[in-house]
């Protein structure tokens, strides 16, 4: 039986939009609190979603869309510094070390890339302002 608090699977960019370790693409949604991104990476050739909110103080982690660190192997927070595998979301480094960041349902198919909303996290254009 499918959860009946589902939205509709969203449709976030095409697949070769995600390059592993490059740029990430963030997308409006709500999480229940407030108004904040999600953002989507590809890494050792896989999708990967997040909550843009760092397991630190709450901001958004990027600069300007990018997500990694130079050497594309981890995601850093812009702010202070914090880093996450990005597999998992584990926090590895920084002051949040052993946080996590919050993982969305990505999947990558017939050349695209898709997020399926459940809980709290919502496409912004799902909800009232
Ligand atoms: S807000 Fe991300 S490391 Fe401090």
């Amino acid at each position: 039986m499918q959860d009946s608090s589902a939205a509709p699977e969203l449709r976030v960019c095409a697949a070769t939009d995600l390059v592993n370790g490059g740029l990430g693409v963030k997308v409006p949604v709500s999480d229940g609190s407030g108004r904040t991104t999600a953002f989507f990476v590809r890494y050792q050739d896989r999708v990967h979603g997040y909550l843009n909110r760092c397991a630190h103080v709450g901001v958004e982690l990027d600069w300007e869309g990018s997500f990694f660190t130079r050497a594309g192997d981890l995601i850093m927070c812009a702010r202070h510094g914090a880093t996450y595998k990005p597999d998992t979301g584990l926090c590895v480094g920084g002051p949040c070390k052993n946080g996590r960041l919050t993982a969305l349902s990505v999947e990558e198919r017939d050349g695209g890339v898709y997020w399926r909303p459940a809980g709290k996290i919502r496409p912004a254009e799902d909800t009232p302002a």
